[in-house]
């Protein structure tokens, strides 16, 4: 039933444009594909998307190395074929295969599996009780690598606090929407876009930003009848150079940077902060989650890179309280569950990610339903984003069912 009868892996484009890849597995009686997605503000520490050599190279490994030996192979046996990717790939950060063929393999054979078993890829991964949905976690403001022009703060972003899922859903779509509105009245005669996720992206400072972004989420909080809350990623890594965290017009040491992230959750009352400090600068993590973790949720994503080793050093220093987790930043399944199984035993909520060059592939809904997660980040509006979005509406009506 589950055994793998053939696999086929092709260069697909992303929502930027970019190459991508996807896997297809095809078992006695299941099928899965599933598409790998790319960050522009890549930590330093995740694995490596493609091989230097790029896509092709990438694909040619698929061909002759990884295709004979899926061919035959149990798909249920994931811990087995992810060690086995591992094991082909032979270096330490899937420099010679790519992380993206590594996750969309393992990912597609999950599927297969999960297909063959006739069950959905949420329940498969999480077993029959999984039943708690991740609130959607939508970027409205962009700016950063994701948008020329736009804030230094990479991501804006709201979190409706409804009880079932599709009217957080059309609540984060909602406050999108009053941010464009309030943005073309702010502003008239500018020009006004989209960033890479389909967040706004206008000539703002980062203070105004939020000064903007904070009365949205009051106005769509009244309009809709439950809160819909601020949070941001600043992605720091970013604009960290020398020791320093340059803003535009600004320059802050970690320790001032520190007092400005609190001041800024204290003032705008921010219910999460993702990548407040530099991906190395493990101690003012620390400094940070003292002063504001009782109240806010502070979440590592450049600091951990879905990687176990560095949130076990996360933890073990109190450095944060909450792990993003994008599967292509470490490989394969195995991998993410690892992570996330360390976090849930030390009381660290997760959420789970999309990247900014994204396709239509929905697997990191049913990912998040399995995994528990607190929050899913997906954007607000957009094909790549909605494919993800409209997933978890379905998910929710089965779980209701
Ligand atoms: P990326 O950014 O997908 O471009 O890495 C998303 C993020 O920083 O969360
Ligand atoms: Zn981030």
């Amino acid at each position: 039933m589950t055994i793998i009868e053939n696999a086929a892996a092709r260069k697909i484009l992303d929502s930027r444009g970019n190459a991508t890849v996807e896997v297809e597995i095809l078992t006695e009686s299941g099928y899965g594909t599933a598409a790998a997605p790319s960050g522009a503000s890549t930590g330093e520490h995740e694995v490596m998307s493609f091989p230097e050599k790029g896509v092709d190279a990438s694909l040619k490994v698929f061909e002759d190395e990884v295709l004979p030996q899926l061919i035959g192979m149990d798909a249920s046996e994931q811990r087995f074929l992810d060690a086995l990717l591992h094991q082909i790939d032979g270096t330490p950060n899937f420099s010679r295969m790519g992380g993206n063929m590594a996750v969309a393999t393992s990912l597609a054979v999950a599927k297969a599996a999960a297909s063959a078993y006739s069950m959905p890829l949420y329940k498969y991964v999480g077993g029959a009780l999984s039943n708690s949905i991740p609130k959607p976690l939508a970027n409205v403001i962009g700016g950063g690598r994701h948008a020329i022009g736009g804030t230094d703060i990479q991501e804006f972003l709201v979190i409706s606090q409804a009880d079932k899922v599709s009217d957080c859903v059309f609540g984060n779509a909602r406050t999108h929407k009053i941010v464009g509105q309030m943005l073309k009245e702010k502003l008239p005669g500018h020009a006004i876009g989209k960033g890479d996720e389909g967040a706004w992206v206008a000539a703002l400072s980062n203070e105004d930003a939020l000064a903007l972004q904070v009365e949205a989420c009051d106005r769509a909080s009244s309009e809709l009848g439950f809160k819909v809350l601020p949070a941001l990623d600043m992605a720091a890594s970013e604009y960290f150079r020398e020791g320093k965290y340059h803003y535009k017009d600004k320059s802050f040491t970690p320790e001032e940077h520190v007092d400005f992230v609190a001041g800024l959750v204290e003032q705008f009352n921010l219910h999460l902060v993702e990548d407040p400090m530099d991906q190395n600068d493990y101690q003012s993590y620390v400094s940070l989650t003292d002063a504001v973790g009782s109240r806010c949720i502070i979440v590592g994503d450049d600091l951990f890179v879905t990687n176990r080793q560095r949130l076990e050093k996360g933890i073990e220093m109190g450095a944060a309280n909450a792990v993003l987790i994008k599967p292509n930043q470490i490989g394969t399944l195995t991998d993410t569950l690892e992570t996330v199984e360390l976090a849930k035993l030390n009381g660290y909520k997760t959420v789970i990610s999309h990247r900014s060059g994204e396709t239509s592939d929905d697997t990191i809904a049913h990912l998040g339903v399995a995994f528990g997660s607190y929050a899913i980040k997906t954007g607000a509006v957009g094909g790549e984003r909605t494919a993800k979005l409209n997933e978890l509406i379905r998910i929710e009506e089965d779980l209701e069912a």
